[in-house]
C-alpha cells in the first residue's frame, strides 16, 4: 500500500469540521480521535458526530477510540461510516473477538498500544488485525512532543509483521511532524497520523504533501 498520511482533526476547528476536512483533500484518510474522559483525560465526540463527518467528506474515516469498554462501542463506529476502527488493547476485554466483530461489520480492525505497552504479548494477534497503531505520545491531547523511546518498538513490530508475513499496516500517532516522520518511516511505520503539524500549517494540504515526501525519502 505504501506510505499513507492520515491527518487528525483533533486540532482542527470543531465548529466547522466539514470545511476543515475539505482542507486536506490529498490525504489518504481522516483520523478521528474519540475520547471519553476515562481512558484519557479529555472528551471529544461520539458516533453521531462521526456519522455527520462521514457524510461531509469523500475521504475514508480512521477512528481512534481512546475509550473504556471498546468491546461494547467499537462496532457502532463502523456503522457510523468509519472504514477503519482502532481500539486500545489496554481497554479491550476480548481483543480477538472485538477485531473479528469490526471486520464482520465491514471495517478494518486496528489495535492501539500506549507508549509503555509492549507488542510482544500480542504477536499472535497480528493476523487478526488490519493495522497496529503505536502511540508516540501518551494519548489524550494533540501537540505533544514525540517520544523517541517508542522507535525500538516500531522496529520490533515491523520485524514481527515480517515474520508473520501479514499485510497489517503499522501506524504511528503523536508528535509526527517534518522533524520526526523520517525516523518513524525508517523504523518501519507506513501510516502516519499528524494533527498539529497539519492543522497549524498555513496550507494543511501542502503540509500533507510535504509529510508524504519526507516519509517516502
Ligand atoms: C492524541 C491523538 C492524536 C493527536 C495527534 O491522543 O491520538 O491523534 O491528534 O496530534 P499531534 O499530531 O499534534 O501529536
Ligand atoms: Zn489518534
Amino acid at each position: 500500500m505504501g506510505i499513507q498520511i492520515t491527518p487528525s482533526i483533533l486540532n482542527a476547528d470543531f465548529s466547522r469540521l466539514g470545511e476543515e476536512v475539505g482542507r486536506i483533500g490529498s490525504a489518504d484518510w481522516v483520523h478521528v480521535d474519540v475520547m471519553d474522559n476515562h481512558f484519557v483525560p479529555n472528551l471529544t465526540f461520539g458516533p453521531t458526530m462521526v456519522e455527520a463527518l462521514a457524510r461531509s467528506t469523500d475521504l475514508p474515516l480512521d477512528a481512534h477510540l481512546m475509550i473504556e469498554n471498546p468491546d461494547s462501542h467499537a462496532p457502532a463506529y463502523v456503522e457510523a461510516g468509519c472504514a477503519s476502527v482502532t481500539f486500545h488493547v489496554e481497554a479491550a476485554r476480548a481483543p480477538v473477538r472485538l477485531a473479528r466483530e469490526i471486520r464482520a461489520a465491514g471495517g478494518r480492525a486496528s489495535m492501539g498500544l500506549r507508549p509503555a505497552t509492549p507488542i510482544e504479548p500480542y504477536a499472535d494477534l497480528l493476523p487478526e488485525l488490519d493495522m497496529v497503531l503505536l502511540m508516540t505520545v501518551e494519548p489524550g491531547f494533540g501537540g505533544q512532543t514525540f517520544l523517541d523511546l517508542v522507535l525500538p518498538k516500531i522496529r520490533r513490530t515491523r520485524a514481527l509483521l515480517e515474520r508473520h508475513g501479514v499485510e497489517t499496516w503499522l501506524q504511528v500517532d503523536g508528535g509526527v511532524s517534518l522533524e520526526t516522520i523520517e525516523r518513524c518511516a525508517e523504523a518501519g511505520a507506513d501510516v502516519f497520523v499528524a494533527g498539529s503539524a497539519v492543522y497549524s500549517a498555513e496550507d494543511p494540504d501542502e503540509m500533507v504533501g510535504r509529510l508524504r515526501a519526507a516519509a517516502e525519502a
